[in-house]
């Protein structure tokens, strides 16, 4: 302990002599200030200060990987250290019993939708929508932000703070930044029954039919210290985040025996998730549809290029997940979302069943309502939906031309999951052919 406050302290000093630092390291110094400035002496002190060349990035992992909650406390122990951990179901029980969800998506995947069955658990859940997102939006256009290892690795020290309720590492990502940990800014807050919820959010009016929107309800901003206390107090932690890549990234956080990690990686038709985008973000997808009238895609463009590339991590992270290396046993499952949409209900019981959580009847409940209705979609982000309709519409609405593109840039991914091809507008079209092969992954 003595040696890590020694060289956080040293990458201060470091930080302050280096003058070109950008926003969000000085950010990350401040807050470390705050809370680290260590009492003992300090020992040994490594030398960070002769890594100017590589400037911000060296030092904003230095830091990242001195805030709480990273592996290296716990990254140490043995082969047989782990085995000891492991109980009679051969999974690590260090975690007092509780359970942490991370539901692993892309965009369009329906994610919002199979988070929702999480998140209405019910008292014993603590839910989190795309934290991440505030992440992505500050280092978007940052030298971190386009190095995709170095944004995966920060997407993992804040997963595995936020999985042991410590919102800090986060805060220093929140836009404008939290006053005393106190933010009306955190993205999609309403989609958290739990930071809806008392005690981190007590209207002055209460009203039973409102209980569980915090749009209609006045919560006030959100106070993180009473969300960090509420997790704590919750029996199970889920988090639902589009923006992990690759699955191998989070291998330190699996093996972290604080936490009892599962992973769900949802996924989706790629044709589907293109048709999707492309309505859902029109005009981001324009060169898609002067594509479609050409006739043509151009498969050097970079936009292509970019689905090439998401399909790739998508498939490289399902084979990793399904070939069961040891850090991963009974601790990954591939979900399709077509298979959810078909069989919530089933769905939903074998996802529970794999967590370890009770599939309670609120959730039961809110799969029912959800997934009956045909009520149609209110927004782009909506979950209300008559799910098995829903999941088939984009064969009506994706031109032949594209469907065909994405099959040929993402084939080897299409035939892993089970998706099957169309060589005509005709087969595309007609509902009584199916284009999902029947599957059981895990
Ligand atoms: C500083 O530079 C020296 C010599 O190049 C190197 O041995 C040392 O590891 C560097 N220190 C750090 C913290 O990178
Ligand atoms: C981890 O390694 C350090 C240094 O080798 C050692 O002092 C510490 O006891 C180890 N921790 C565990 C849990 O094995
Ligand atoms: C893990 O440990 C907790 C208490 O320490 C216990 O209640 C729970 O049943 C254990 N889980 C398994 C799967 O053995
Ligand atoms: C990204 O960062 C890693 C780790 O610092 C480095 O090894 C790699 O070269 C960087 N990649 C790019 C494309 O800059
Ligand atoms: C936030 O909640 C904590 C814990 O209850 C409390 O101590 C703190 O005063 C609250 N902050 C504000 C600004 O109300
Ligand atoms: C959903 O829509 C499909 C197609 O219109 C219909 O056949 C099915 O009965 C609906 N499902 C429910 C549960 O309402
Ligand atoms: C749709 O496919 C089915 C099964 O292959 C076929 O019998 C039917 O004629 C097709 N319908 C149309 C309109 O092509």
């Amino acid at each position: 302990m003595k040696t890590k406050y020694a060289i956080v302290f040293i990458c201060i000093v470091a930080l302050v002599i280096i003058e070109k630092e950008s926003n969000i390291i000085s950010r990350v110094s401040d807050k470390l200030t705050q809370r680290q400035i260590p009492q003992q002496t300090p020992q040994t002190p490594q030398d960070y200060s002769n890594t100017t060349e590589n400037g911000s990035l060296t030092l904003l992992k230095v830091l990242l990987s001195q805030l709480p909650g990273t592996e290296r406390n716990y990254s140490n122990y043995s082969e047989g250290q782990q085995e000891e951990a492991l109980d009679a179901f051969g999974t690590y029980n260090n975690s007092g019993g509780r359970k942490h969800v991370l539901l692993m998506a892309s965009t369009r995947t329906g994610s919002s939708f199979v988070g929702e069955f999480f998140n209405q658990h019910g008292d014993g859940m603590f839910y989190l929508f795309e934290p991440l997102w505030h992440i992505e939006r500050m280092l978007t256009t940052t030298a971190e932000g386009s190095n995709g290892t170095v944004l995966a690795g920060i997407y993992r020290d804040v997963l595995q703070a936020l999985f042991l309720c410590d919102f800090s590492p986060l805060e220093k990502f929140i836009s404008p930044p939290p006053q005393h940990h106190v933010t009306p800014d955190l993205f999609r807050r309403e989609s958290s029954l739990s930071l809806c919820e008392e005690p981190v959010c007590t209207p002055a009016i209460k009203d039973v039919f409102e209980r569980y929107h915090c749009k209609t309800r006045n919560c006030g901003p959100l106070n993180l210290t009473l969300a960090s206390e509420s997790c704590l107090s919750k029996e199970h932690h889920a988090i639902k985040s589009v923006r992990v890549r690759q699955l191998e990234t989070l291998q330190s956080l699996v093996q972290d025996l604080r936490l009892d990690i599962r992973v769900i990686q949802l996924v989706r038709d790629p044709r589907a998730i293109l048709a999707s985008r492309m309505v859902a973000f029109s005009s981001k997808y324009q060169t898609w549809k002067t594509w479609a009238q050409d006739g043509q895609v151009p498969e050097d463009d970079e936009e292509v290029k970019r689905l090439r590339g998401n399909c790739d991590n998508l498939r490289n992270s399902a084979e990793m997940g399904l070939s069961q290396p040891r850090w991963l046993r009974r601790r990954y499952m591939l979900v399709r979302y077509e298979d959810i949409a078909r069989y919530p209900m089933q769905k939903a019981e074998e996802m529970y069943a794999f967590t370890g959580i009770p599939f309670s009847s609120q959730a039961k409940e809110w799969i029912l309502r959800n997934t009956q209705t045909t009520q149609e979609a209110s927004g782009i982000y909506s979950t209300q939906k008559n799910s098995s309709e829903q999941a088939e519409k984009w064969r009506f609405s994706i031109p032949f031309t594209l469907a065909q593109a994405v099959q040929k840039v993402c084939g080897p991914t299409m035939k892993l999951f089970g998706y099957k091809f169309v060589e005509d507008e005709k087969s595309l079209i007609n509902k009584s052919i199916t284009l999902l092969e029947d599957r059981l992954f895990n």
